[in-house]
């Protein structure tokens, strides 16, 4: 029985690369001796093949009881052909549901050293250092979808977007606190001059903002956006967006970092218990053969510490770690070398 203290982590390791990864974070878990229970379930692809179902209920039962989750990745063009519903991808939608994880942060940040591995020019990729807070319970992900036949016989797909003012309100919350707690600037992307569904979140952005004063609020359409995050992407600090656009920006921002590999992420739900990612996916095309990239796995275990755990300290020392990792010269494939995961891990380890 595990004392009262103990704290629960739910590890939901998933397809493709997700076990390499958080096998990675585990050990680096493991290495700092903290007072943590580890639970293992299957999810994705992997849960499917076990269960009949991505997301079987134990999975779902064990993330709610948990302290917090840490999650690897879904995804398995084995499945592609099977109904939406029971396509590996649902696993994490449905999580992200059933734990009201609704509020996503994605930090940004160069690497010292990584600068090469970065399409930007290296002082511009250097300089970022942003947060996307998505939105990540709404939008078009959740909203009314179908396929039917139109009058004219031909096939037609449609896919709901749809935020209510409570859901705006929400996350602008987190977005201004997140601003407040770095330089004090919050930059709301939407498509108000084309989506209604974005001028209400322009609008309750706005009131929202009554309530800090102290941040600075501009607005910005997601176009211009992608535009200027490749542009001059220091200019950012805080980003507040729904979860379409997060889901584009962030993926665009890990590039511009220099490798989707080194990005994590938290989905916390309105009490701080969350849900821990790499943003990256399964990545079939490499899984099972060392390849992967740990370090946004790791640094997804970082800020599971910090936000859900209270252990702040741990959190520093971690990324302190993979940072002298990455300035030691490691480099996994997606940063253009040959170290495996195990090496990247190692190199961590010996670094915390
Ligand atoms: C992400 C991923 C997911 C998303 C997929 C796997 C459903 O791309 O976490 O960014 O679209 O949210
Ligand atoms: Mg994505």
């Amino acid at each position: 029985m595990r004392l009262a203290m103990t704290k629960l982590i739910a590890l939901l390791a998933g397809d493709g690369i997700g076990p390499e990864v958080t096998g990675e974070a585990r050990r680096v878990l493991d290495a700092l001796a903290l007072d943590l229970a580890f639970e293992e379930a299957e999810v994705g692809g992997a849960a499917y093949r076990a269960h009949g179902h991505p997301l079987p209920p134990e999975t779902v039962a064990l993330a709610q009881r948990a302290d917090a989750v840490l999650f690897g990745a879904v995804g398995d063009p084995a499945f592609d052909a099977l109904d939406r519903a029971l396509r590996p991808e649902q696993a994490i939608l449905g999580l992200r549901k059933a734990l009201s994880t609704f509020a996503n942060l994605r930090p940004a940040r160069g690497f010292p050293g990584l600068e090469e591995a970065s399409t930007l020019k290296p002082e511009i990729a250097r300089a970022i250092d942003l947060v996307i807070v998505r939105e990540l319970n709404g939008d078009v992900y959740f909203g009314d979808k179908g396929r039917r036949t139109t009058d004219a016989g031909l096939r037609e797909g449609h896919d709901l977007m749809r935020y209510d003012e409570a859901e705006v309100r929400r996350i602008a919350h987190v977005g201004f606190r997140t601003a407040r707690t770095r330089s004090g600037r919050l930059c709301s992307v939407d498509k108000a001059n084309v989506l209604e569904t974005s001028q209400l979140w322009r609008d309750v952005v706005i009131e929202v903002a009554a309530d800090y004063a102290d941040v600075e609020l501009t607005h910005m359409y997601v176009d211009n956006a992608a535009m200027q995050l490749v542009r001059n992407p220091a200019a950012f600090d805080t980003i507040v967006t729904g979860n379409l656009f997060g889901d584009i920006l962030s993926d665009q921002a890990s590039m511009c970092v220099g490798s989707i590999g080194m990005l994590p992420s938290a989905s916390l739900d309105a009490d701080g218990k969350g849900l821990y990612e790499p943003i990256h996916g399964s990545a079939p095309d490499i899984a099972g053969q060392g390849k992967a990239n740990p370090c946004a796995a790791i640094l997804s275990a970082a800020m599971m510490l910090r936000h859900s755990l209270g252990e702040a300290a741990a959190a520093d020392r971690i990324e302190a770690a993979v940072a002298t990792a990455i300035r030691g010269g490691m480099r996994t494939p997606d940063l253009g070398g040959t170290a495996t995961t195990r090496a990247m891990g190692d190199a961590v380890l010996a670094a915390l």
